[in-house]
């Protein structure tokens, strides 16, 4: 099938950008030095790729994103960096013979991986982004409980979420000390072998954690493209120009294929001027014609692919695969 030929809305994912993004990311933090999320782009193809690359563990965010990493035969070693208070679906997968490891951050999340029969967790420490994870000086405490409800505790994570997308590299470099000073810390008093954090804006200035939790990489957005980060831009969403009056343009992706948090999305050479629902409204010089194809680049990859049912892998005009996105839902 050609990329001409697709009905839009669609993923497209440049094959070349992202053969680049994986290699230069392996290079950098081979084997179990990366810990890749399929939060971004939740898609066991391409997660394959990352695996094929010598990349066995991986991290995920959802219950469901960890059962569909095992089903497709990736779960040697699932980290959920996530908080949940029901445990038994993680439970049962662990049974089924993956391994499952779980964050916790409260007595409430340690009770729930040992009734649940999650069998290893990591103290999730909040190291300074207003969202999950315990203070670090009641990490120690914390583990204790863990171990004393039988729980293996492998280590540590803490994700500098607040860090990661700064564009000036002197300050990311100077506030993700501090953070992982923290993580450090609680980590002598928690132990295990595993001091897990870090993402895509960190992954090669963060030499604390023993893992990096990197997942944008793969296949990027216009927040990271800011950085001075050595990733390509991978993944556009095509949409067709519906509709042209004097001055603007419109084609037919809008906030319900677009992930909007980081802003609005980009389009070479054109000044987008706002997003509805099915809609983006756009002006250049000079307009397309309606009918046209335009690659519309999202700001923010993860909620942009979470939107869709598959990725096209493409090769100038030609789809080269079809992925399904199937780590979607809960
Ligand atoms: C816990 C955790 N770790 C790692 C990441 C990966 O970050 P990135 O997409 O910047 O690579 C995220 C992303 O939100 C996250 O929530």
């Amino acid at each position: 099938m050609k990329v001409h030929e697709l009905q839009t809305p669609a993923l497209l994912v440049d094959g070349a950008a992202l053969a680049h993004n994986l290699e230069t990311m392996s290079s950098a933090l081979p084997g179990e030095r990366l810990r890749p999320h399929v939060k971004a782009h939740k898609c066991t193809a391409l997660a394959g790729r990352q695996a094929a690359l010598g990349h066995a563990g991986f991290t995920c965010a959802t219950i469901r994103e960890m059962e569909g990493m095992a089903a497709a035969g990736l779960g040697q070693d699932l980290l959920l960096a996530n908080e949940v208070l029901d445990a038994s679906r993680l439970g049962a997968l662990s049974r089924s013979g993956a391994r499952v490891t779980v964050a916790v951050d409260s007595e409430a999340t340690v009770e729930a991986a040992a009734r649940g029969g999650v069998g290893e967790v990591v103290v999730d420490v909040n190291v300074g982004l207003p969202r999950c994870g315990c203070a670090p000086e009641d990490a120690g405490r914390l583990a204790d409980l863990a171990r004393s409800r039988g729980l293996e505790v492998r280590g540590v994570m803490g994700y500098e979420g607040h860090i990661v997308g700064l564009e000036d590299r002197a300050q990311r470099t100077e506030l993700v000390g501090q953070c992982m000073e923290l993580l450090v810390k609680a980590h002598a008093a928690v132990g295990g072998e595993l001091i897990s954090a870090g993402g895509t804006g960190t992954y090669d200035i963060n030499t604390w954690a023993t893992e990096i939790q990197a997942g944008s990489y793969a296949l990027m957005d216009t927040a990271y493209g800011k950085l001075d980060l050595p990733f390509r831009q991978a993944l556009a969403v095509l949409a067709t120009v519906i509709s042209v009056s004097p001055g603007w343009a419109v084609v037919d992706c809008g906030l319900k294929s677009l992930g909007m948090d980081h802003g609005n999305p980009s389009i070479e050479g054109a000044a987008v001027w706002f997003c509805s629902d099915e809609h983006v409204t756009f002006s250049s010089d000079p307009l397309p014609a309606v009918g046209d194809r335009v690659r519309v680049v999202p700001s923010h990859i993860d909620p942009t692919v979470a939107y869709h049912e598959r990725m096209h892998v493409v090769d100038g005009d030609e789809v080269v695969d079809v992925w399904p996105v199937d780590l979607r839902g809960w």
